[in-house]
């Protein structure tokens, strides 16, 4: 039996935006209290707390964030250390950053402050997604109060001159990515850097620099206050904690939700979204964490959970957690051929594979979706498919692989049945009633 997150443990209290989102209510509500006292802890221990509570990076990685904020620098040298938030929010079907800004915006203002204190950064950006204009405006009036307050900026009450800057993204997927975001901060074309040096070395300006998804830094605080072992306790081993959740698709009532990690898929959609549109046995397939990752059909949906490593044995991920719900109606070959569209449009077009790719594959699974192709040239997009995978600068190439790959995986009879059927005109795809 499943143990649901209860209130009490919920570290995003106004996810909804049911409570005041301003400084005065999230106060009420337990941020900034006794933040002075993390600090006085040290930077080791807060290093060291955050490693010991499992927290890996909820921007889709999951890289271990305590681990990735011990690769900064102990002393600060000749250049100034960095931390950049990344904001830009881009990933299809994820929108868990949003809420987070627009009403618990003062947990990730002192999520900022803790962690640039523990990697001694004086100076912080969020970077946030162009098309939040909602949220900067939020964000900006929150930092405003956060100022006033004298819980940030010179001679603060926290005894740690911080200053926390907002940039204002453009539009472009590829800029979610560190190192290219790190390019746009600088004024430069958005296009990603080769790793190594990954940006601990080499970030911002040159400098040591941290990049960290909102939600990361958001949940800093509380897990520094509870204790790395209160979060621990949640999910399973090396996949612990709570998590924000996006569910869309084909279900009664698409929502945010923060759960614990582990949770089985079936449950999360069940209890919080009203179940699959027509019931559990309507359901075709599921992308369990945003469009980069490969669907998995409705046999492994039944009994799967939602983390990284269970995802990862059924060669899916948990990515950004944004769960895509497709009921029997989808035309599943159409839907990835428009994945793949996004891709090619968003490939910055420094590395061949991608920018070649990208495009190949759209237009072999556009044919595709309308029946007008080979049967030998599903294993031809197989293998392209696989030619991008792992030979680009960014993860965008293996993100435009790895839905077609799913694709095939899983579904190879519906593209053959519909290159048979245009063959023998037949109406190439029916769907379900919805
Ligand atoms: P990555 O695995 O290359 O890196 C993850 C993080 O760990 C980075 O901050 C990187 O600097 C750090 N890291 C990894 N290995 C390291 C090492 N040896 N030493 C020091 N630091 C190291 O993954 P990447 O490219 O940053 O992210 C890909 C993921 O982003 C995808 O899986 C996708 O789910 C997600 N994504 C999220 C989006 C969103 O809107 N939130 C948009 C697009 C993709
Ligand atoms: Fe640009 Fe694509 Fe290469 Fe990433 S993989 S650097 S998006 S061309």
């Amino acid at each position: 039996m499943t143990q649901l997150l209860q209130d009490k443990d919920r570290i995003f209290t106004n996810l909804y935006g049911r409570h005041d989102w301003r400084l005065e209510g999230a106060k009420q509500r337990g941020h900034w209290n006794a933040t002075k006292d993390i600090l006085d802890q040290g930077r080791d221990w807060i290093i060291d707390e955050m490693k010991k509570s499992g927290l890996r990076g909820r921007g889709g990685a999951g890289f271990p964030t305590g681990l990735k904020w011990s690769f900064m620098p102990k002393e600060v040298g000749a250049r100034p250390h960095y931390l950049v938030v990344n904001a830009d929010e881009s990933e299809p079907g994820t929108c868990k950053d949003r809420e987070i800004m627009r009403n618990d915006p003062q947990t990730l203002i002192e999520g900022c402050l803790i962690a640039s204190f523990a990697m001694q950064a004086h100076a912080c950006y969020i970077y946030i997604r162009g098309e939040y204009q909602f949220e900067l405006e939020r964000m900006e009036a929150a930092i405003k109060q956060a100022y006033d307050a004298k819980l940030i900026g010179k001679d603060n009450v926290h005894g740690w001159d911080f200053d926390l800057y907002i940039h204002h993204g453009a539009g472009a997927y590829i800029c979610g990515e560190e190192t290219a975001l790190l390019e746009s901060l600088e004024g430069k074309k958005g296009q990603p850097r080769l790793k190594p040096p990954f940006p601990a070395n080499a970030g911002l300006y040159g400098a040591p620099t941290t990049v960290n998804n909102v939600e990361s830094i958001a949940v800093a605080p509380t897990i520094l206050r509870r204790g790395a072992d209160w979060f621990a306790g949640f999910g399973r081993e090396g996949n612990a904690g709570t998590k924000v959740f996006s569910i869309s698709g084909h279900v009664n009532a698409p929502c945010n939700v923060e759960e614990v990690m582990s949770i089985p898929l079936k449950t999360l959609i069940e209890t919080h979204c009203g179940g699959v549109r027509g019931g559990w046995d309507n359901l075709k397939a599921v992308i369990p964490g945003g469009s980069s990752v490969p669907l998995l059909p409705k046999e492994i949906c039944d009994d799967v959970l939602m983390d990284f490593d269970a995802l990862k044995e059924h060669k899916s991920g948990l990515g950004t957690a944004a769960v895509i719900v497709m009921d029997k109606s989808t035309d599943l070959v159409k839907a990835i051929a428009r994945i793949s569209y996004f891709y090619k449009h968003e490939s910055c077009g420094q590395c061949t594979p991608c920018r070649e790719g990208t495009g190949w594959m759209w237009r072999v699974l556009d044919r595709m979706s309308r029946g007008e192709a080979e049967i030998s040239e599903i294993d031809d997009l197989l293998d392209v498919a696989g030619q991008v995978e792992g030979h680009t600068i960014c993860a965008l190439g293996d993100a435009a692989a790895w839905p077609v790959q799913g694709l095939i995986r899983h579904f190879r009879g519906e593209i053959e049945d519909r290159i048979n059927n245009y063959r023998a005109g037949k109406p190439v795809f029916v769907a379900a009633a919805e």
